[in-house]
């Protein structure tokens, strides 16, 4: 199973603050699968994406990554699996602002060994079909919130990672730009046999992908299925 998980469950904080956000999910995505994760706001989307996401760790379940359950992995392991295996597109960005664009990018590849040629060549096809090239050379800070979202949406698909988790990664974007976004997301996914799974509020994106998934009150439903 390249990622999926079983009997997640997640709570924030102790005590008398203590809030259950996942109820035990259970689910898997095959490769090249396409999913929609929509729900209410608060409902927990981000924390499943980030828990899949290897960027924090259950309270109790299990995730699998790649074939490997990753609860006893070291935080050295689980670093090495964000950088190979993952392309994770935050919900505000999160370009790292002391680096412009261009290297926001290159770290990413270099980080994964690409040569030098072939990093280039990416990076300028991906600032093209994402129009970003005039940003190249400016750092994250000057840009507007809809280019840093399609440059972090670069960032995620550069190493073609085997799994692509993207929080709303259309929300600051108008409708032209949105779908070609989701168009690139989708286009890894199927090119790659990577599993892509989405977040959004817009059900317009719905037609977009293969599953549609739902939270509600920390349980994980499937709405429909193409
Ligand atoms: N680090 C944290 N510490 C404490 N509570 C948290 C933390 N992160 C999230 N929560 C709580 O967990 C619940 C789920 O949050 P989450 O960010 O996963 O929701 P979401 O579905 O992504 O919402 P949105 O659509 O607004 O982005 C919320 O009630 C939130 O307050
Ligand atoms: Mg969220």
């Amino acid at each position: 199973m390249i990622l999926g998980c079983d009997d997640l469950r997640h709570e924030f904080g102790s005590g008398a603050q203590r809030e259950c956000v996942l109820h035990g999910m259970t689910v898997e995505f095959p490769p090249g699968e396409t999913s929609l994760l929509m729900g209410p706001s608060g409902s927990g989307k981000t924390t499943l994406l980030t828990i899949l996401g290897c960027l924090l760790r259950p309270t109790s379940g299990r995730v699998w990554i790649a074939d490997k359950p990753i609860e006893q992995a070291t935080a050295a392991q689980l670093q090495e699996i964000r950088r190979t295996k993952i392309g994770f597109v935050f919900q505000q960005a999160q370009l790292l602002p002391f680096l412009n664009v261009k290297q926001n990018l290159e770290l990413v590849g270099q980080n994964v060994g690409l040569s030098p040629g072939t990093l280039q060549a990416r990076i300028a096809e991906l600032a093209e079909q994402l129009n970003f090239q005039r940003q190249l050379s400016q750092p994250p800070g000057q840009l507007s919130g809809g280019q840093r979202q399609r440059v972090a949406v670069a960032r995620a698909v550069l190493h073609r990672p085997p799994i692509l988790l993207a929080d709303e990664p259309t929300a600051a974007l108008d409708w032209e730009h949105g779908q070609q976004v989701v168009r690139l997301l989708v286009q890894h996914a199927q090119e790659c046999g990577a599993v892509l799974l989405t977040v959004t509020h817009d059900p317009r994106l719905l037609p977009f992908f293969d599953r549609r998934l739902l939270i509600e009150e920390g349980r994980l439903m499937e709405t429909s299925q193409s």
